[in-house]
């Protein structure tokens, strides 16, 4: 597959990211500026990230990365966790029933052994029919922290080495093989939403050359056009990868 795919936009020529990832910040200060509780904030996000997932899929990308629970959120209040595990159980509800029809591969990257088991089933669910195609494919970070991959697969690493089935030499791209975004390519691009400019333990290794690329805007108010600015931010960026041009 060609590393990107390209789009005409208004006469010029945009190249899509293979891969973007995004930090879906600032659902609670956009609830609170109009009255409502947190959690309407995360019901409007969770709309907003079919949306745009949808938009991905429409204009060629390959892959939608998107934190929605970090390892750390456990920490918030009881009723805003429910809520946001109710809005994941009732995304992956719909997804089930609609992928096979939309031909959208979906994967969870995460800690998906502690979830409760009514998530943990539907996680099963996604991963049998994403295997059966190809195409658009969404990763959901659900109980998902950078550190907490990287020590997951180096234990899984070590473990298969005592065992004699990891290669001996380990290189960058066998610790990749590793990690839960196995397979797939870093993310070009990393959209943090909500006006905070920190990384926030997502995609630790991942990032390592990724452009990030800040908002003010609230995740829910983050639409199309949004993206089309971050993908064109993307665009007038000049990356070098260490090297010279
Ligand atoms: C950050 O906003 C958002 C979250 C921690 C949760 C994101 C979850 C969803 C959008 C719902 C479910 C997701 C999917 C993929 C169906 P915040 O609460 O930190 O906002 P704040 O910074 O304004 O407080």
């Amino acid at each position: 597959m060609a590393p990107v795919t390209e789009k005409t936009g208004a006469g010029e020529k945009i190249t899509i990211p293979r891969h973007v990832a995004i930090i879906m910040d600032g659902n609670g200060r956009w609830a609170k500026r109009r009255g409502l509780p947190r959690t309407a904030g995360h019901a409007v996000g969770s709309e907003n990230f079919r949306k745009i997932a949808t938009y991905c899929k429409n204009i060629g990308m390959d892959y939608l990365t998107v934190y929605a629970f970090s390892t750390e959120n456990w920490k918030r209040p009881a009723d805003e966790v429910s809520a946001i595990m109710k809005l994941l159980k009732k995304y992956l509800d719909e997804a089930v029933a609609t992928m096979e029809r939309d031909k959208i591969r979906m994967k969870v990257f995460g800690n998906v052994k502690t979830l409760p088991e009514e998530l943990r089933k539907l996680v099963a669910k996604t991963d049998e029919i994403s295997a059966r195609y190809e195409g658009f494919q969404a990763n959901i970070c659900l109980n998902y922290g950078g550190r907490d991959e990287i020590i997951t697969a180096a234990k899984r690493y070590a473990a298969d080495l005592l065992e004699g089935r990891a290669a001996r030499e380990l290189t960058e791209e066998v610790f990749s093989s590793y990690l839960y975004s196995a397979g797939i390519p870093d993310p070009e691009l990393i959209i943090r939403t909500g006006g905070e400019q920190r990384i926030s333990n997502f995609l630790l290794w991942q990032c390592a050359y990724s452009e990030l690329y800040y908002t003010d805007t609230f995740w829910p108010d983050f639409g199309p056009a949004e993206l089309d600015k971050a993908i064109a931010a993307y665009n007038a960026r000049d990356r070098r990868f260490g090297g010279v041009k």
